[in-house]
């Protein structure tokens, strides 16, 4: 029996890996490397001594879907794989809408062939897009996202509790994730965007480590405490955590649940670069920006749903969270170097 992760490689999925093979289970990813790589298999097996099965093709491909549920007996799903560039999703809103659907619906296809029940899914707080009711909770009657990536969100939502209202032996769990920022205390993985970061602690990252010049805060005129964005950041092994009660939880029940997973506690943009610069020692030049397009003032999440039923308690700080994103930063890109070096020799 084992658990199949999609998007196993990617920065969340990565960290939900390591603590379901630290809690003995086992473990196939699906993972087509459109935003991770293969050396974070490896990472992985440092960390935990063990190497998962990994498949790198797209969930969409139903062909290749069935030979891994043909070849493993999986008994749950958790699915982190989908695009999640919000700018993005607006100027290619067919490819998000596609690839972020179609992925779903073609598990959810998986499930009734091989007669798999019980199913994770990796939504966001950006389904509740704007509003001012604050902290956000799963009761909110949820309307419209901001941009196409949030809509993808919401309609999977849908499609999900669905399939759970038809099939009363499924247990399907969304969990809304606040911010997630942080890697792994072994500095081993992290977030690693391909690109330049959108968001913003990779982006403090590649300006604490001279990648990039300064940061902008975009926008010091929102009605908060010091003018700038306020969001729920929670560190990422603390959220995937969270997968692992969300999986316990649902081995003995069914139906539909929402779970909101954040700390419950805002910090602004200026407070996040504060403690990256008080706890790494570094200076992080920045200035103030225009607002972005489609961002919202605050955002903060109410998890007393999750900590009733899942016990979900937040265990790591925001200091924690800049602390290992730091040495992430550091000990990710030394060991990329490593390797390049050991392939340059062996070309030699
Ligand atoms: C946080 C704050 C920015 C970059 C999005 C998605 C969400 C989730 C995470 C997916 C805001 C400010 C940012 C920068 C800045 N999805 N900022 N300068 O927008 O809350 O959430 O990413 O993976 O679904 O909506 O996160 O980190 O981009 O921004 O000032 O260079 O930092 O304005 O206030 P966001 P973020």
């Amino acid at each position: 029996m084992a658990v199949l992760v999609t998007g196993g490689l990617g920065f969340i999925g990565s960290h939900a890996v390591v603590e379901l093979l630290q809690e003995g289970l086992d473990v196939v990813i699906v993972d087509d490397l459109s935003n991770s790589s293969k050396e974070v298999l490896s990472r992985i097996a440092k960390i935990t001594g063990i190497k998962p099965f990994f498949y790198p093709f797209n969930v969409c491909k139903l062909n290749k879907l069935k030979e891994v549920f043909e070849k493993h007996i999986i008994s749950e799903i958790i699915h982190f794989a989908g695009f999640k560039a919000v700018g993005e999703s607006s100027s290619k809103p067919l490819e998000y809408y596609d690839n972020n659907l179609n992925s779903t619906l073609a598990l959810l296809k998986m499930m009734e062939k091989y007669q798999v029940k019980k199913m994770i899914f990796s939504s966001s707080a950006t389904v509740y897009g704007e509003r001012d009711d604050l902290p956000f909770n799963e009761g909110m009657t949820i309307t419209h996202a901001t941009n196409p990536y949030g809509e993808t969100k919401i309609m999977n939502e849908i499609i999900l509790r669905d399939v759970a209202i038809s099939r009363p032996d499924y247990a399907i769990t969304v969990l809304r994730y606040a911010n997630p920022i942080g890697a792994h205390s072994s500095g081993l993985i992290g977030e690693k965007p391909s690109d330049i970061p959108n968001n913003l602690l990779p982006y403090i990252q590649r300006v604490a480590s001279k990648k990039l010049n300064e940061l902008a805060v975009f926008g010091d005129d929102y009605p908060t405490t010091d003018g700038t964005g306020v969001r729920d950041y929670i560190h990422v092994t603390d959220l995937a955590k969270g997968h692992v009660l969300a999986l316990k939880k649902m081995v003995a029940r069914t139906g539909f649940h929402v779970y909101n997973l954040g700390t419950g506690r805002g910090t602004s943009v200026l407070e996040l670069v504060a403690a990256f610069e008080r706890e790494n020692h570094v200076k992080i030049p920045y200035r103030i920006a225009a607002r972005r397009s489609g961002d919202i003032a605050t955002s903060y999440l109410d998890v007393t749903l999750a900590k009733n039923e899942l016990g979900f308690q937040t265990k790591l700080t925001i200091n924690d969270a800049v602390r290992d994103a730091y040495r992430f930063e550091i000990r990710g890109s030394k060991l990329d170097k490593t390797k390049l070096l050991k392939k340059e020799s062996i070309k030699k």
